[in-house]
């Protein structure tokens, strides 16, 4: 029995990133035999279990079960546990995705172990290291053995770290083969509402609506930043609806800011985390998204849905160059302007990247059986 190829989830954005990727492995010929480790990062089951139903993950072979923590104790707690899971099943390689806390841990444990580590969405840089996901990005990719990349200006960002040319692939995006096989099966944005109890007379407005989500610390753990984005996101609402799905720790932090009467709930749905096919459902018919999520950069993108990011920077360039996003930061001008030029039918059209195809996944299990086979690294 081939030993087989370790998949380690921990984090929302990384459940959407690794269903293309077993499903390519297990259809490859011959099929590459993988286990699915789940690090329980996050746990709820609006952040976890409802995506691995929506995606068609299988169950975990492993459930790590670690929580929430500190950056410490969250990274320690994860490579703590993993280590013995890596000693019992002997992959042939771990495979990890995206910038999480878990992504960093599982590839230190491997790494030192002699296992050799494979990043999905390698190379990506927002050259800003007070991003806890920067970090993570920067010291993966320095130890990962194979270096999947989802742009072309990943494999710059790589070489100009010293990293050889030999390791890097350039495969396209797997989240965005998930977009295209879930597209079809996506709820709509009057079901999800209705399912919340939520009036869905919002969704016909001239205007359409907008969806918002917003998670990153620099936008929501502080108290007077927060307050000024809710309040810049209740001028927007004046104009355009919008459907606010809250994250966690951004719902935790208006209610202890006690910032909640910011948002006219008449113009301003809150929704828990949503699901993936409400999320891609609410995407696909919005006016807008205004976001600070990496994944949603992209996703709107691909959909070709206008998307204004309140972040100073991206590590997704592309998503700025070739498609539908603009940087707007939390600056309540840019943002406002942001919205009036996408209203004024002057928002961004652009086009879908290069290999953003739906079939990443399948290059990827294509050069790693290949990679296996010439004995990894
Ligand atoms: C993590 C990722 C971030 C990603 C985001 C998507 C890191 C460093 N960050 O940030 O890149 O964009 O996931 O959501 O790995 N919580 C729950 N239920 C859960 C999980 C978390 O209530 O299932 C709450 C807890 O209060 C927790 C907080 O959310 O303390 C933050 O969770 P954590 O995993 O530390 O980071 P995220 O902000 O979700």
């Amino acid at each position: 029995m081939t030993a087989p190829v370790m998949c380690v989830v921990g984090a929302r954005p990384n459940f959407m990133k690794i269903a293309p990727i077993l499903r390519a492995l297990a259809v490859h010929q011959p099929p590459i035999p993988a286990l699915l480790v789940h690090t329980g990062q996050h746990y709820d089951k609006d952040m976890s279990h409802q995506l691995f139903d929506d995606l068609g993950l299988p169950r975990p072979d492993l459930n790590l079960e670690v929580g929430s923590g500190s950056h410490a104790v969250q990274t320690a707690e994860v490579m703590r546990r993993f280590e013995p899971a890596l000693d019992e099943h002997k992959p042939s390689c771990v495979l990890v995705v995206g910038d999480v806390n878990s992504t960093l841990a599982c590839t230190l444990v491997a790494v030192k172990k002699g296992v050799p580590v494979v990043h999905v969405e390698a190379g990506l840089r927002s050259y800003d290291r007070r991003m806890p996901e920067e970090i993570n990005r920067v010291l993966t990719d320095q130890v990962a053995d194979r270096l999947y990349t989802t742009e072309r200006s990943a494999a710059a960002n790589l070489q100009r770290e010293g990293i050889d040319a030999s390791r890097i692939c350039f495969v396209g995006n797997v989240m965005i083969d998930s977009l295209i096989a879930s597209r079809d099966l996506a709820r709509s944005a009057a079901d999800t509402l209705r399912g919340h109890g939520a009036d869905v007379a919002l969704l016909s407005h001239a205007a359409g609506y907008g969806v918002v989500t917003m998670h990153r610390p620099s936008n929501v753990d502080d108290a007077h930043t927060l307050g000024v984005l809710l309040d810049t996101l209740a001028e927007v609402a004046v104009q355009l609806p919008l459907v606010f799905a809250m994250h966690p720790r951004t719902r935790a932090n208006i209610e202890r800011f006690d910032l909640l009467d910011r948002l006219d709930p008449a113009r301003v749905v809150i929704l828990p985390p949503q699901g993936y096919l409400e999320m891609v459902g609410l995407m696909a018919g919005a006016t807008l998204v205004l976001t600070d999520s990496g994944g949603l950069q992209e996703e709107t993108t691909a959909l070709g849905v206008p998307c204004l990011t309140m972040r100073e920077n991206t590590e997704r360039p592309i998503t700025v160059e070739q498609g539908t996003n603009t940087m707007v930061g939390r600056d309540r001008g840019a943002i406002l302007h942001g919205v009036a030029e996408i209203l004024a039918g002057r928002g961004k059209r652009g086009r879908v990247p290069e290999l953003w195809d739906g079939h990443a996944a399948e290059r990827i299990a294509a050069d790693l059986s290949l990679w296996l086979a010439a004995g990894a690294p």
